[in-house]
C-alpha cells in the first residue's frame, strides 16, 4: 500500500543554461539511463500516492521520458513564471484538494540522492512536526548553492542564494541540498506570497523557509551522511563527475558479487547490465545497455559492448558489439566489429579483424581472419577461411547467403549473394562464388595456372630480377629444411 500522505514533486522545468545543450538537461544520461530516471526511480522506491513532475523547457521530449520512465507521474507545466517556488506552487495546485500530507521536493538535476537518505528526511520532519525540513549538506566549495542561514539558538533561518549573499553569507559552508518535506498546508500558505524581487528575478521555493520561521514556524535541517549524494548536475562537468560516482557504486557492487573488474577507473557498467559469478571484465571494457554476461567469461581489455548477451566461458577481447548473442564458451577478437543481428554459437569463433552483422553463425563454426559476414546464416562446425567476404549488396538491395554445416570456404573466396553452400562443401582459395555449391562438392572458379618460362629474362633484360632469374637457372626454392 502507498503512502497515502505522502507526495513527491520532482522539478524539471528549468532551462539548464549551464549544460550549453540541445537536449534538455534531465534528459542527459548516467549510467544508460537519463539523469530524471534516476529520480523517478528514487522517488517511487518511497511508495507516495502521488508523484507529480514539473516541465517546462523541451517539454514535449522531457514528458514523453517520464511518461516512458514512470507512467504512473502526474506532469504538471509550468507557466511563464519562473523559479522553483512558481514549479511547486503549480505541482501543489494539481494535487487532490483534500489532500494534507507531506510533499517531498526533489530536483531532477540530482541524479543520485537515494531513498533511504529521503525516507530518513520524510521520518525526522514527522517525528519532528516540523513545517519544513530540508536536507543540508555542509561542502569544501559551495560555488552556486544556496546558503543555510542559522539564527544565534543555531536553528535554521532562512535560506540565501549564492547570487544574493553578502560576503559573509558566502563563506557558510552548510548548503541547501534543493531536497526538502513540506507540509502541504506550508506550501498552500506561503507560496502564494512569494515574489520575483531577487538577482535572479525568480520565485524562489526557499523563501518559505524565511516566511516559516517568521511566522514563528518550525523548520528543520538534517544533513545528509555524504556530500556527493546530494551533488546537483549543473554543467557537464558536474554530470561526469557524478556519472563517475555511480559508476564506482556499480562497479563496486559487481566486485562484491563475484566479478573480477581490474581496473575500476577505465570500466564503465550501465545500471541494468548483470554479471555473473568470477567473471572477469579487464580494463578500458564498457558494458552497456541491457547487456547481460554469463558466469566464467572474460571481457575485454577494450571492448564495449551494448545490449549484448554473453554465455557462460565466452571472451571478448578487444572489440566493440552491439546488439549480439553470444552463445557459452565463444570466442570473439582481438579487434572485430560486431553489429546488429549477429549470432555466434556455441564454442564458436570470430576471431581478429571480422566485421558481422546480422549474421546467425553456428555451433562450433569458426570465422578467424579478415572477413566480412553479413546476412548469412552458417550451419554448425564450418570454417570461412581468411579473408572470406559475404557480397551481400548489389547496390540496390541486399540478399541473404545460406552456408551449411561442416562446410570449408577456402580463403579470400567472395560468396555473392544470394547464394547457397550445401552441407560439407569447400571452395577453393580464391573463389568468387555466385551460383549455388551442392552438398560435398568443391567450387573452383579461378582460372587454371599457366607459367610462361624465361618471360622475366625476355621481358626484363638486365634486371635485378633476371639476374636472380639466371643464377637460380630455371629452379623453383628448394624445400624447406626441418
Ligand atoms: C536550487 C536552490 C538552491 C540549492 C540548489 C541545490 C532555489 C531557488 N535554489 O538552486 O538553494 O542550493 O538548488 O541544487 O530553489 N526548476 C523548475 N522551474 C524553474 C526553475 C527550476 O522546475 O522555474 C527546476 C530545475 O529544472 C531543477 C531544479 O528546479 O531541476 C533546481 O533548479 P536550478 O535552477 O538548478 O536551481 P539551483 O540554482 O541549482
Ligand atoms: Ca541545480
Amino acid at each position: 500500500m502507498s503512502d497515502p500522505r505522502l507526495a513527491v514533486v520532482v522539478l524539471a522545468a528549468g532551462a539548464g543554461t549551464r549544460m550549453r545543450s540541445k537536449k534538455a538537461k534531465v534528459l542527459h544520461p548516467i549510467a544508460g539511463v537519463p539523469m530524471i530516471g534516476h529520480v523517478l526511480a528514487t522517488a517511487r522506491e518511497l511508495d507516495p500516492a502521488h508523484v507529480l513532475t514539473v516541465v517546462r523547457h523541451q517539454r514535449d521530449e522531457v514528458s514523453a521520458a517520464i511518461a516512458e520512465l514512470s507512467p504512473e507521474a502526474i506532469v504538471v507545466d509550468q507557466d511563464d513564471v519562473p523559479g522553483t517556488g512558481r514549479a511547486v506552487e503549480q505541482a501543489v495546485s494539481a494535487l487532490p484538494a483534500d489532500f494534507d500530507g507531506e510533499v517531498v521536493v526533489v530536483s531532477g538535476d540530482v541524479p543520485l540522492l537515494d531513498a533511504a537518505t529521503l525516507a530518513g528526511l520524510v521520518a525526522a520532519h514527522r517525528g519532528a512536526g516540523a513545517e519544513a525540513t530540508l536536507l543540508s549538506a555542509v561542502l569544501d566549495d559551495a560555488t552556486g548553492y544556496g546558503r543555510i542561514v542559522r539564527d544565534a539558538d543555531g536553528g535554521v533561518d532562512r535560506i540565501v542564494e549564492h547570487k544574493d549573499a553578502s560576503d559573509a553569507e558566502l563563506a557558510i559552508a552548510e548548503i541547501n541540498s534543493g531536497s526538502y518535506v513540506f507540509s502541504v498546508a506550508a506550501l498552500r500558505t506561503h507560496l502564494p506570497s512569494l515574489t520575483t524581487e531577487n538577482a535572479a528575478g525568480e520565485k524562489y521555493l526557499t523563501e518559505v523557509v524565511g516566511l516559516l520561521r517568521a511566522a514563528g514556524q518550525p523548520v528543520a535541517a538534517v544533513p545528509v551522511a555524504e556530500p556527493w549524494i546530494v551533488g546537483g548536475v549543473n554543467d557537464r562537468a558536474q554530470l561526469s563527475e557524478q556519472a563517475r560516482r555511480l559508476n564506482a557504486i556499480i562497479v563496486r557492487g559487481w566486485q562484491l558479487a563475484g566479478v573480477t573488474i581490474t581496473d575500476p577507473a577505465t570500466t564503465w557498467i550501465d545500471l541494468a547490465v548483470t554479471i555473473g559469478e568470477d567473471t572477469e571484465i579487464l580494463p578500458g571494457s564498457r558494458l552497456l545497455g541491457a547487456t547481460t554476461i554469463d558466469r566464467d567469461a572474460v571481457i575485454g581489455p577494450d571492448t564495449t559492448l551494448v545490449d549484448c548477451e554473453v554465455g557462460e566461458g565466452a571472451s571478448i577481447s578487444r572489440s566493440e558489439a552491439t546488439l549480439a548473442v553470444f552463445k557459452a564458451f565463444a570466442t570473439v577478437g582481438p579487434f572485430s566489429f560486431i553489429r546488429p543481428g549477429t549470432e555466434l554459437g556455441g564454442g564458436g569463433k570470430i576471431g581478429a579483424f571480422v566485421e558481422t552483422k546480422n549474421a546467425k553463425i553456428g555451433r562450433g563454426t569458426k570465422v578467424p581472419h579478415l572477413s566480412y559476414v553479413g546476412d548469412t546464416e552458417v550451419g554448425e562446425e564450418s570454417n570461412l577461411g581468411a579473408g572470406t567476404i559475404t557480397s551481400n549488396y548489389d547496390g540496390v538491395n541486399k540478399h541473404r547467403t545460406t552456408i551449411g554445416r561442416n562446410v570449408r570456404i577456402a580463403s579470400h573466396t567472395v560468396l555473392v549473394a544470394p547464394v547457397r553452400i550445401g552441407d560439407g562443401a569447400y571452395t577453393g582459395a580464391g573463389a568468387v562464388v555466385r551460383k549455388d555449391v551442392p552438398a560435398g562438392s568443391l567450387a573452383l572458379t579461378v582460372a587454371p595456372q599457366r607459367n610462361i618460362e624465361g618471360w622475366v629474362e625476355q621481358k626484363r633484360p638486365g634486371s635485378a630480377s633476371a639476374q636472380a632469374a639466371a643464377d637460380a637457372d630455371g629452379q623453383t626454392p628448394a624445400e624447406p629444411t626441418a
